[in-house]
Parts: C-alpha cells; structure tokens; sequence
C-alpha cells in the first residue's frame, strides 16, 4: 500500500478525553472514530489489526477442532424467556421492537440460539462431542462505556459453545479450550495468565478468566510471580488427548492466580512464598465456563444417550475479547512515540520511508523493495509521500510497524538501505535484496 493512496487519518493532537494509552494511540493513529458512545468505525489501518486477531482466533479454534458458524446478532426474546434471562439480564441487555411489536434483543452473548440450533437436529450421543463457535459483534449496554474499545458496548467476540454426553467430557472440552487459549495469546505475543474466577450472569462453577497484566487492567489480581514464567511455546499437542490437555491444565492453574472475586488472602499467605506474592490490574481478554446442564435442562437439550435413555448435555461456552484485544495488545507494546506491533498481528509487515520522493534512484529502490516483500507475501506500508524525513519517521512510529527500511540517495550510493526494528530501534544497513531475505526470514515466509 502506498501512503499517499492509503486512509490513515493521523491525528496531530492527543485527544483530550481518552484516558488509557491504548485509546488515545488508536485515535491517534487512524484506527477507530468514535460513532457514539462505546461504539466505533473501525478505519482501515485498525481494521486491519482487527483481523489479524480474528484469524488467529478462527485457526487456533479449528486446530482445536471446534467448528465455525455465524449466528445473527439480533435474537428474539422468545428464547431468552425460555432460559430464564430475559428478565433476568438486566439493564445490560439491549431490548429491541420491531414493527409488528415482536421483541427481539441484541444478541450480548448466544447460549438460547446456539441450545435452540443444537436441540432442532441433534439427537443422538453418536454426535457429540461437539463444538460451535462463531466471531459475532455483542451489544452490552455498559453503564460506563470507556476507555475505547476496551470496554465498548459494541464489540466483536468469539464465543463457543461445547456440547457433551457427560460431565467428563465437558470438563475435556474446558481444557480443550485453556489449551487452545494459551496458544492463541501467545502467537498474538501477549502473555495472558488463567486466573481462578467468578461464574457472573452465565453461571458455573468451573471458569478461568485469561488476563494480561496491565495498569490501567479493570480487574485486581492476585498471582504468584511464578505464573508468569509459564509459556506454551511450540509444543504439539494433541487436543483429542484428555491426558495431555489436563496436564497442561494443571500446570498452568494449579499456582495461585485469581481475580478479586475469588481471591482469599488466608489461602494466598498459606500457600504463597512471601516474595512471590503478587498483586496488580489485569484486563481480561478472556473466559472460559462450564456450567453442566443449565441450559440444556431449561430449554430441553436432550440426546438419546447409548442406554437408550434421553440425556441432558453438558455445556460450557466460552469467549475470546477480539475487539478488546486490539487495545490490550497496545496496553502492553507501546512506548512514548507510538505502538509497537508483535509480529503475529502487525497491520503491515514493515514500512517504507523514502528519504528523496521524486529522486530516481530512490523512487526505484523503494519500487524494488515493495514489489520484492509482496512477492514473499509480505505487504509493506510505503511512505511516498512528499514529506520531510522527520514527518515520515514520526508516523511510523506512531503507527508502530515492527519492521522500517529507510531508503535514501546516501545510503543507495554504497548500496545499502537501512532496517530498523521499531522494538529496539536498532538499525543495520544491508542491501534491498538482503533486507527483503532477512524480513522473509523474520516472518518466516
Ligand atoms: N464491554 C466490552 N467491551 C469489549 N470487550 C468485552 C466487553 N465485555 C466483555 N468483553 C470481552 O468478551 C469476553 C467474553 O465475555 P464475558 O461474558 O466473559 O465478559 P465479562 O466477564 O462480562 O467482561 P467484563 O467483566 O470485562 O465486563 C471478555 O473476556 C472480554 O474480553
Ligand atoms: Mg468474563
């Protein structure tokens, strides 16, 4: 993409009433505008970043085995009458009427539609397990919509829901998802520590709030710092393995990790070496619930069981924040000048600061650049603007692409552009043709 063809409305000023670093930095570099209060457009540079947490979030799911549909967001309270909850969800709850005077809601989370798809065809023990998830937007009608689109009333959500003939297999399915949730996080680069939690409005006794520690966190939590050497890596796994995904349950909740609602100091002291005591804000980019046959007993979810006896399926679901992780990930990667993007979910692979817009040696080492990353794959931002250095190093900054190379005529005289990584702003001079290999080679294409 060329910047002077592009839709990056860059604000010089900081928005005065944006409050977090991650609000004010998406304002400021072209990603949202709000369209009233907690909800927002997404412009294109922060649409961008958007779907590269969706992705992620649609492969780690079906590498789970869990299956991807699209439910409506809009839902008829018929349904939420048959659960129980459309009286009981609260001011929260968006209530809609439509023309004939039906009322319909928009959809904060799909427990009814999701049992009502599942009771309409399935019957047998034969196909379970399964597991539905869909990337939908919710509407919340927050009391206090703020810190943009952290905590919005619109927001895009992944929520999935397993269907199982037991309670043990139920439990596998949680696992499965812990599983699949460390993964998720951590190829976005985030490290998001499962904490012991409070079930809420969906009810459960089993559930793991994923947090990533944060300052401006709306959660208090309570670790053992020993929580925070664990990481998943690379390791394979096989999530059909009841053994495997308990163990790596085990390993990564059995040290102390809880939000406030379940905190308990007395067992935190116990249990806690002194000096590993932690505390500190977190926000939460995600939560996973089993809550057995809450639903499936309220709106008769049944399967013919191998005994020949109708069974109740065990439930759980369980819900990835997409559009709060987008600012979550700004939270913990930024630094005075801008964002800095992981990798795994950057806008564009690198930009392209040309130093002499209009010179011929240089127009035509930038060109060769640009048509040599996105012949490995690699998509560029190319700043080609008629701009002075300084203006163009300020909004790749600003924007925060992990990878610069600057092209100017001083440089291409010995042959060399320059790469910077906006992470430790560490620069080395190497040819176009190398600096495309090395880029291919971080990115591993
Ligand atoms: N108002 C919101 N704006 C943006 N993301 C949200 C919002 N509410 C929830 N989410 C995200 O959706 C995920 C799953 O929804 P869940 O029902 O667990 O939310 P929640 O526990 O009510 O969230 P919170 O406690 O922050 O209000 C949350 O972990 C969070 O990342
Ligand atoms: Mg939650």
């Amino acid at each position: 993409m060329r910047l002077s063809r592009y839709f990056l409305p860059v604000l010089k000023e900081t928005p005065a009433d944006a409050q977090i670093v991650s609000h004010r930095l998406m304002l400021r570099a072209g990603m949202i505008k709000q369209a009233s209060a907690g909800i927002y457009s997404w412009l294109p540079l922060g649409y961008k970043v958007l779907r590269r947490v969706e992705q992620i979030v649609h492969e780690e799911q079906q590498r789970a085995g869990h299956i991807p549909v699209l439910m409506p967001t809009l839902q008829s309270a018929d349904l939420w009458r048959e659960s129980g909850r459309y009286d009981a969800y609260g001011e929260e709850l968006l209530r809609i009427r439509d023309r004939h005077d039906r009322d319909m809601l928009y959809g904060p989370t799909n427990e009814e539609m999701i049992t009502d798809i599942f009771r309409s065809y399935v019957s047998s023990y034969r196909d379970l397990p399964l597991t539905l998830y869909h990337i939908q937007w919710k509407f919340r009608d927050e009391r206090r919509p703020r810190f943009g689109v952290m905590r919005g009333r619109e927001f895009l959500m992944k929520d999935g829901y397993n269907f199982d003939l037991t309670k043990e297999d139920a439990l596998h399915a949680y696992n499965r998802h812990l599983v699949s949730y460390l993964r998720t996080y951590e190829r976005m680069g985030l490290q998001a520590i499962p904490m012991r939690a409070d079930g809420g409005p969906i009810g459960g006794d089993y559930t793991h709030e994923f947090l990533v520690l944060a300052e401006t966190g709306e959660s208090e939590v309570f670790y053992d710092s020993a929580v925070t050497d664990l990481t998943f890596g690379d390791r394979e796994i096989d999530y059909d393995s009841v053994d495997q995904c308990q163990a790596i349950l085990e390993e990564f909740t059995s040290r102390y990790a809880r939000t406030d609602e379940t905190h308990d100091a007395a067992i935190f002291d116990r249990d806690v070496p002194s000096e590993r005591q932690k505390s500190a804000r977190g926000i939460e980019v995600g939560q996973i619930f089993y809550f057995g046959t809450k639903y499936s007993d309220a709106m008769g979810a049944a399967v013919q069981g191998p005994d020949g006896k109708q069974v109740n399926v065990h439930m759980g679901s369980h819900g990835i924040g997409v559009s709060r992780l987008v600012g979550a990930l700004i939270e913990a990667n930024h630094d005075d000048k801008g964002i800095i993007w992981p990798e795994g979910v950057t806008p564009f692979h690198a930009g392209i600061v040309n130093l002499r817009q209009g010179d011929a040696a240089t127009d035509a080492a930038c060109d060769e650049l640009y048509k040599g990353l996105a012949a490995k794959g690699l998509e560029a931002l190319y700043d080609d603007r008629d701009e002075r250095a300084g203006a163009k190093f300020a909004t790749m900054d600003l924007i925060g692409l992990p990878w610069r190379v600057t092209v100017g005529p001083r440089g291409l005289e010995k042959g060399v552009v320059e790469l910077t990584s906006r992470r430790t702003g560490e620069s080395e001079e190497m040819s176009v043709t190398a600096a495309i290999d090395r880029l291919a080679q971080i990115y591993g294409v």
